[in-house]
Parts: structure tokens; sequence; C-alpha cells
């Protein structure tokens, strides 16, 4: 199968996950890769990384196409989550001479996941010679796993990363310049918002301890999708870094459910109301935006307005599901309100609320109610408390 050299001594012999559309519950409608990497020095080969088992075929196909599997003297385990370490027995049995190593906590992973099996912990201090090339080693916890290790070869400045820069993005090109910058951006985006928000704090310090290990890559290598050379290592650099301090833009993602339609109107009413007052604001219905999408539009957006009409006197399950996800995440410094019509029992709007306090989401106004079908009058209401809610995006949050 067909490989891609990455640099001198260094080829991608990955696999191509087409058809995932759910990783564990992140929609994925462009796929994924599982990317593996060989080094090939005067002395030895090593592998970096290796995949699901379904895929071990596949990689194994890639990596015969290049070294004969048995002449592989080193598998580096960068993360143990089974998207890149349910195949290494499978691996390990094909490079029957491979010495495995992992981080220290990776060490203990591998172990956990695989019945007792014992491989090598190797840290910053390490520098294992394949002979004119080397590899160096940076555990770096909670990035985004607290066995997730980054490795470098510093000879081609090549970082092989794992999960981070990583983008579920399924493509016959390798790199983010050839299948287009602004696409592999707006995947590095969504792949953030879904997987490494809830540890932005720990992202924030990649770049510096990349920096401080003196490592300076010209090319990042990810563990999914494509590549970062040339210029777009700066821009993916500065994605992350934006990102990671939470930097947020004064406008609005509403998401609602609706059972009859009257949800739905308010929805639009308000996002007209958000609107009038020059906010941005992007209105979303559950039952056709995936939560990775909602997720990712608020990545870099402080309001969400969010709505339910109330069925069996609480909100809908979309609705409920959403929450739940965004809890998982741990979104910072959003405010929100809760909207939604009711026939004969309100409540989903009172959910919506204790929910959004719970998250840690700042409740900024009461929320709009609304019986049976929204009159013109009462969708004049939306608006202006959609209105009302955009004025209040960017004022002093008040707490008592
Ligand atoms: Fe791609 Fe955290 O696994």
């Amino acid at each position: 199968m067909r490989t891609e050299q990455v640099s001198d001594h260094i080829t991608w012999v990955g696999a191509i996950d087409w058809n995932l559309r759910d990783f564990h519950g992140f929609e994925t409608p462009r796929g994924t890769t599982y990317n593996a990497y060989l080094v090939q020095g005067e002395h030895t080969t090593a592998l970096i990384d290796t995949v699901k088992t379904p895929f071990v075929p596949e990689l194994l196909s890639r990596v015969a196409s290049v070294v004969d599997p048995a002449s592989i003297g080193l598998i580096v385990v960068n993360h143990v989550e089974p998207d890149h370490n349910m195949g290494l027995p499978d691996v390990m049995a094909a490079c029957p001479n491979a010495r495995v190593v992992a981080s220290a906590s990776g060490v203990r992973g591998v172990a956990e996941y695989h019945n007792g099996l014992v491989v090598e912990a190797v840290g910053a201090k390490d520098v294992i010679d394949l002979g004119g090339v080397s590899l160096r080693f940076l555990p770096m916890p909670m990035v985004h796993w607290p066995d997730s290790m980054f490795t470098y070869c510093a000879e081609e400045r090549v970082l092989m990363c794992n999960d981070a820069f990583g983008q579920h993005l399924a493509t016959a090109d390798r790199f983010a310049d050839e299948v287009g910058e602004s696409l592999a951006l707006d995947e590095l985006g969504r792949y953030y918002a879904n997987i490494l928000m809830p540890v932005s704090a720990q992202v924030s310090k990649v770049v510096d301890k990349v920096d401080a290990a003196g490592w300076k890559p010209l090319t990042i290598a990810p563990s999914h999708g494509v590549m970062w050379r040339g210029d777009s290592v700066s821009r993916a650099i500065e994605r992350y870094a934006h990102w990671s301090t939470g930097a947020l833009r004064d406008e609005v993602v509403i998401v609602y459910s609706t059972m009859w339609g009257s949800t739905d109107a308010l929805a639009r009413a308000i996002g007209d109301g958000v609107a009038s007052e020059g906010v941005g604001v992007v209105v979303h219905d559950l039952a056709v935006t995936p939560l990775a999408e909602v997720t990712y539009e608020l990545l870099e957006r402080r309001g969400l307005l969010v709505g339910s009409p109330t069925l069996h006197h609480g909100m809908l399950f979309r609705v409920a599901g959403l929450l739940q996800y965004l809890a998982a995440l741990h979104p910072v410094g959003r405010t929100g309100a809760a909207f939604g019509s009711f026939g004969w029992s309100s409540g989903a709007t009172d959910q919506i609320e204790a929910r959004m306090a719970d998250i840690g989401i700042e409740v900024a106004q009461p929320a709009y109610t609304q019986k049976f079908r929204p009159t013109e009058g009462e969708l004049e209401s939306a608006h202006e408390w959609g209105a009302s809610f955009a004025r209040s995006l960017g004022a002093p949050v008040t707490t008592d």
C-alpha cells in the first residue's frame, strides 16, 4: 500500500478510517486516520504508534512495503487510548525483534489494557540512537491522557505528537497544504473543541515545553489527520495558543430541540433579536446538527442560549444530551439562558438553567417561556429577549 515520505528517514505508514462516523460520541463526518511513522536509522528502525486492531493489516502492509517488520527494533507507544494502542499485541507479533517503550504512565496503561503486557518506560532524559537518527521523548500528561507522550527526531526536526495537533479527517493527502490548510485548520478546531477543551490549561504549556526541550520542529506529525509543515506549522501552533487561552468572542450560539415548531419559532425570533444588536449568532436544531458541531461553534463564542419544549415535565433528550456532553468538556467563561415552549406543564427551562449552573455557565437572564404556539406579539417579545441577552454580553458578570 502507498506510504508517504515525511523526511529523509521518516515514512508515514498509518491507516485511513474512511468510514468512521462516531468517535466515542464525537460525530466524525469526515472519518479519521490512525497515523504511524517509521523512523529508519543505520542500525535499526523504529515504529511510532500503532492502530486499532481492525487496521493492523493495513498498517503492516504499509510497513512491509518499506522494511521487513522483523527488522524493526523499537516500537514507541505515545498514547494508550485504544485507537492507537489496541493493535499493539498484533503488531508486536509481526515485529518480534522490537523492544516497546512508553511513558511511565503508558507502561501501566499498556499492562492494564493488554492483560499484563510488559513494556519499558522512557522519559525526557532518554535518547534512543537508531544510527544517524535518534528519538527523544517528552511526557505530556493530560494532553490529553496521563500517559500522553511526544516523540521527536531531532536530526529531521519531526515532532510525532499523537493526538495533539490531530484532526478527524480521512484523506488521501498527508499534509495540510495538500488537503487545503483552511479545511485542516477547521478540523483542528473541531478536534480541539471536542477532545482538548477540558485540558486547555495543559495544552497552553505544550509549546513552552517543546521549546524548553530545545526542539524546533519543521514538521508536526500527529496521529490523526494530516501533518503540518512549512508555514502551516506556525498557523497550527497559533490556533492552539489562541484556543488554550480561552479567549472568547461576544457572540451567541443558539441551540434547541423542538416538538411542534413553537420552540423552533422562538429560536428564530431570538436569533433575530441577537443579530439586531450587531452581535454574531448561529442557530442550530439538534435534530439536524451534531453535538460535535455545536461544541465547535461554541469554542470561540461566549453566549449559549439553549431551548427545549417541555415533555413530561422536563427537557427533550437531545438537549439533555448536549448539556451532559458539554459538562464533560468544561467550557469556561460562558454566559447563557434558557428558552422554550410548553403545553400543559412547564419545567424544561428550569432543568436547563440548573444544568447550566452545574456546568459553570453563568445564567445571565431569566428564561423565556411560551405556552403553546407563539403569537406575533410573543415572537416580538422573544426577539427582545434575544436582544437583551446580546446587550448583556461583555457586561461585567455580577455574583451574589
Ligand atoms: Fe487518538 Fe486519545 O486517542
